[in-house]
């Protein structure tokens, strides 16, 4: 079998360890990475930080210009970010501007790259339903509460174990329930539960399944 670009779309709630292994799959496969919900905590650091000049317009000029780096660069992991990403996200018009960006990563990505590997919440059934490989991660929201929490105080944030759990809860709750574009799992993507696994357990799960099935 020849080469083929290998597209990978991952689906998960908050802190399931999707990113985590999404990067790590990139980097052995030689894919272009995208964390989609960056690009929703970027436009909620907008209108938190910009919020005079907050509308559509502004932000469609942000987005045309926002390179992946500058993206990667941005510290956007607080707790009050991602929940205002969450509400924003349920904005039609929002997510159509962030559609246009991740289909450019998605199907237009530099050819130095195997492939590309987007993770967020609609990625198997909107923005690459044609990936050849699907996963929806999860994980107990005991666990993701844990790791979330240990991450945020890795980064200096002052939280508590409550406060993180009822973000999570919320969060999941309006990413599943919204009526736009709400986080599932399609039937033709492999459930994967990170709850007893490591990182690397975890990242050689994936990369099994993706180097058994094909030869990429
Ligand atoms: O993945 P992360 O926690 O950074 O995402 C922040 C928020 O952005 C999510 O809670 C979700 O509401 C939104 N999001 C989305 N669609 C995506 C990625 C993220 O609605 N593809």
């Amino acid at each position: 079998m020849t080469k083929k670009k290998l597209k990978i779309a991952i689906d998960s709630p908050a802190a399931a360890g999707a990113g985590t292994v999404a990067k790590a799959l990139s980097k052995y496969f030689n894919l272009l990475y995208l964390d989609t919900g960056k690009i929703y905590r970027y436009i909620a650091y907008l209108k938190k930080n910009s919020p005079e000049k907050y509308n559509l317009n502004f932000l469609k000029k942000k987005i045309k210009v926002l390179k992946l780096k500058e993206l990667e660069k941005k510290n956007l992991s607080n707790d009050e970010i991602g929940t205002l990403a969450s509400k924003i996200a349920k904005d039609k018009k929002i997510r159509k501007l962030v559609h246009n960006f991740q289909i450019n990563c998605a199907y237009r990505f530099p050819r130095k790259f195997n492939g590309c590997c987007l993770d967020g919440r609609d990625i198997t059934y909107k923005i690459i339903p044609d990936a050849n490989f699907k996963f929806f991660i999860t994980a107990s929201l005991r666990v993701r509460t844990l790791r979330r929490y240990r991450e945020l105080r890795k980064l200096g944030k002052k939280t508590t174990l409550l406060n993180v759990r009822k973000s999570i809860k919320n969060r999941d709750y309006r990413d599943f329930n919204r009526r736009i574009s709400p986080l599932k799992r399609t039937k033709d993507s492999i459930l994967i539960n990170t709850s007893n696994l490591t990182k690397s357990a975890c990242f050689l799960k994936l990369k099994n399944i993706i180097e058994k099935e094909t030869k990429y």
